[in-house]
């Protein structure tokens, strides 16, 4: 990894001091010798080397001298020929990984630029940010721009959900144990639920969220590349294309089957008083969706998905609730749920049904717990590390491929075309509560919105 030069457009952004440079020094940390990558970021203020490794360190902990010593800023105007010729002299031989920490919008004018400046070699890599686009027509066009300067293997799409522990561990966790793997189709499971609440609302990036919201910002991309995961069939062989090849195609499975039943749209209240958000936005901040899938595997398993910013805690899961055992079921049985737990704690939850204490046969139910972070919190890696790490080894199972964005467009389009058409209502609900009243007649009872409750208490469901 040391003979690499990454260069960062949009290093002067928030995503660079919060999560790139941090996991950067990570890397440089954990590589052998300790002598990782050097840093090239690029921005439009008035930097120098050392100005910005000032603001590097205060803002990103970068902390480590050596590190430090290895980040060079340089000034560019994204449409500017002239700083793409300003730039070839800051670069050397060494192969290079450009990283697009910036807007969609000026993806394609920044790989055209690099093209026509030379700066594109064969060995030279790419990766991008999501949204990656604001509809399949635009993410088409970003696209054909980008392979037209980068060679397809070289494009690495970021999804940084692919990188959390226990998202990479929702394979591991289906194929290695049997006694999941059986039991993982429509005649056991009774629904799936994906479920990323945030506690914070949209701070000051309004300008970028209210043309996104939570339908582009979370739905295309995180909820629906967990969603593949949980519902993929078994690759033929574990490789990344055959891997890729099985989310694709439950990608492309996915309905909705009464768009007026299974869409529900909310906005926190006070969203309209965040800086640059325009007066009356029907901007969505919150979104629980019922998908169906057209498969053997899944026809009649609804999948639930609902994400939301300022609701009542930051908690990310995915629950899978099987039927309830038919035949014998006492009262207080209840359905066995498997949680996945992505965070902040991260593990794996298993509701069973056990009896009671003393001499009748009452039942009651108690989670397996599995704790993972606990277990392992100095030796986890973060996502952005995991993630740039694979990108310099050339590892691409964690990077999404063309065809799973495209057809994650589809349903998001699909979604966003039959909010428009419809005129779906976006209800408002309160900062810090689990989101409009209305995803309650969606969601199944005892489902993701109450789930701290179910999980405690021993209600029947
Ligand atoms: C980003 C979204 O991709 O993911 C943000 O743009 C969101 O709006 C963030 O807050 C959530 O990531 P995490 O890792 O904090 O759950």
């Amino acid at each position: 990894m040391a003979d690499w030069q990454i260069v960062i457009f949009g290093g002067t952004g928030n995503l660079t001091f919060l999560k790139l440079l941090p996991a950067l020094q990570a890397l440089w940390l954990t590589s052998p010798g300790g002598n990782g990558p050097a840093v090239l970021a690029l921005g439009r203020r008035e930097y120098d080397d050392h100005s910005y490794r000032e603001r590097a360190r205060v803002e990103a902990g970068i902390d480590d001298p050596r590190f430090l010593a290895q980040i060079g800023y340089q000034r560019l105007d994204f449409a500017a020929d002239q700083d793409y010729l300003d730039l070839a002299g800051r670069l050397d031989t060494r192969p290079r990984l450009y990283y697009l920490a910036t807007s969609p919008e000026f993806f394609s004018t920044i790989a055209a630029r690099l093209r026509q400046a030379g700066l594109v070699r064969d060995e030279d890599r790419v990766i991008f940010e999501k949204p990656f686009g604001r509809d399949l027509a635009s993410a088409t066009e970003i696209n054909q721009a980008v392979t037209r300067t980068f060679r397809e293997e070289n494009v690495y799409r970021i999804d940084h959900y692919l990188g959390k522990e226990m998202v990479q561990n929702i394979m591991i966790l289906r194929f290695t144990n049997r006694i999941f793997e059986s039991v993982w189709q429509n005649h056991d499971v009774e629904d799936v639920q994906l479920l990323v609440k945030e506690k914070e609302g949209i701070g000051d990036r309004g300008g970028y969220y209210d043309e996104a919201g939570a339908l582009r910002d979370m739905v295309q991309s995180h909820l629906l590349q967990m969603l593949s995961l949980v519902a993929m069939a078994r690759p033929v062989r574990f490789a990344t294309e055959f891997i890729r090849d099985e989310k694709v195609k439950v990608l492309r499975d996915i309905r909705i089957e009464e768009p007026t039943r299974d869409l529900v749209f909310g906005q926190y209240q006070g969203y309209l008083e965040e800086s640059r958000v325009p007066p009356g936005s029907i901007t969505e901040t919150y979104v629980a969706l019922r998908l169906a899938i057209e498969n053997h595997r899944w026809r009649g398993v609804p999948f639930y998905l609902v994400t939301g910013k300022a609701l009542d805690e930051r908690r990310a899961e995915i629950i899978i609730r099987f039927k309830c055992q038919a035949e014998y079921r006492p009262e207080n049985a209840v359905s066995n749920l498997l949680i996945i737990k992505i965070q902040p704690e991260e593990g794996v939850a298993f509701r069973i049904n056990v009896k009671q204490p003393g001499a009748e046969s009452q039942v009651m139910s108690e989670s397996m717990e599995y704790c993972h972070s606990c277990k392992f919190a100095l030796k986890s890696v973060g996502a952005y590390e995991k993630l740039l790490g694979d990108a310099l080894l050339g590892d691409k199972t964690l990077f999404t491929r063309w065809d799973e964005l495209e057809y994650s467009w589809r349903v998001v389009d699909e979604i966003l075309a039959a909010k428009a058409r419809l005129h779906l209502p976006v209800h408002g609900y309160p900062r810090h509560s689990r989101g409009p009243a209305a995803a309650t007649e969606l969601l199944p009872p005892g489902g993701v919105q109450w789930l701290p409750r179910v999980a405690r208490a021993d209600r029947r469901d």
